[in-house]
């Protein structure tokens, strides 16, 4: 494991960025692994930035993503379809056929989670997985469990989760209590995974997943078994370490 630090939230996003846009320039092919949530905001601005100026292209990138809440439409606000589509797709030379989200109304579990797995296989894998992590340890939507689930599933999010992500929406109660994830497996075989983490709040948490023991109740304390994990997080995030 390697970690990078960052005296504050622009300088993580930059160095994290670097990691994306060095990735794409010596892979135009890339497959991504893209998260959402409030931390890698600054990264997809940065990297929108250095696209603005020439210095990366993403016609031939490919790109999944973590998760999907249950029940939201692309065109609903909250939707994470929405979030990477206004937040970086927009802005990029990405074609949108090679964008992957799971699909949020679909209410088939199996067919979606099957649909889906088999995107990430016929897409040969993940070259490198962006991760935020969750206040209770959770990455994607991988909540705190008995054991870890491999595949793509169909999660019930923990009630930390919902109040945590509650702040996207108008009330609590509309914060949907399902989402598709990817799982453990997936995110463990992208070749690279990127972890970052910023603010006090996630300290703790980051120190339970980078030094506590391996266990699914802190899910990304799987993440210490990858051969080649990049974390960047700032100063606050990093305090506790
Ligand atoms: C959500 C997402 C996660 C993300 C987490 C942390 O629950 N499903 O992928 O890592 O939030 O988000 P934030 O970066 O806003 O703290």
């Amino acid at each position: 494991m390697k970690i990078i630090y960052a005296n504050d939230y622009q300088t993580m996003s930059r160095k994290a960025a670097n990691i994306l846009s060095a990735q794409v320039i010596l892979n135009p092919k890339s497959v991504l692994g893209l998260a959402t949530g409030s931390t890698p905001l600054g990264i997809y601005q940065q990297l929108i930035e250095w696209y603005k100026k020439g210095d990366i292209d993403f016609s031939q990138v490919k790109t999944v993503n973590l998760d999907e809440y249950c029940g939201l439409s692309r065109e609903n606000e909250q939707s994470y379809y929405y979030y990477m589509y206004h937040n970086f797709f927009k802005y990029i030379n990405i074609q949108l056929k090679n964008v992957h989200i799971p699909n949020g109304l679909e209410k088939d579990v199996e067919k979606e989670c099957k649909r889906y797995n088999n995107i990430i296989k016929s897409l040969g894998g993940i070259d490198l997985q962006l991760l935020g992590l969750g206040h209770n340890g959770h990455i994607g939507f991988n909540e705190p469990n008995e054991a870890f689930e491999k595949e793509t599933h169909c999660v019930k999010l923990a009630e930390e989760t919902i109040k945590a992500n509650s702040r996207f929406f108008s009330s609590l109660e509309e914060v949907p209590t399902h989402a598709y994830t990817m799982g453990i497996k997936s995110i463990m075989q992208a070749k690279k995974i990127l972890l970052i983490a910023s603010g006090e709040e996630k300290s703790e948490i980051l120190y339970q997943a980078l030094f506590g023991p391996i266990s699914p109740q802190v899910p990304a304390s799987i993440l210490q078994l990858h051969n080649d994990l990049i974390v960047v997080a700032d100063e606050p995030a990093l305090s506790v370490i």
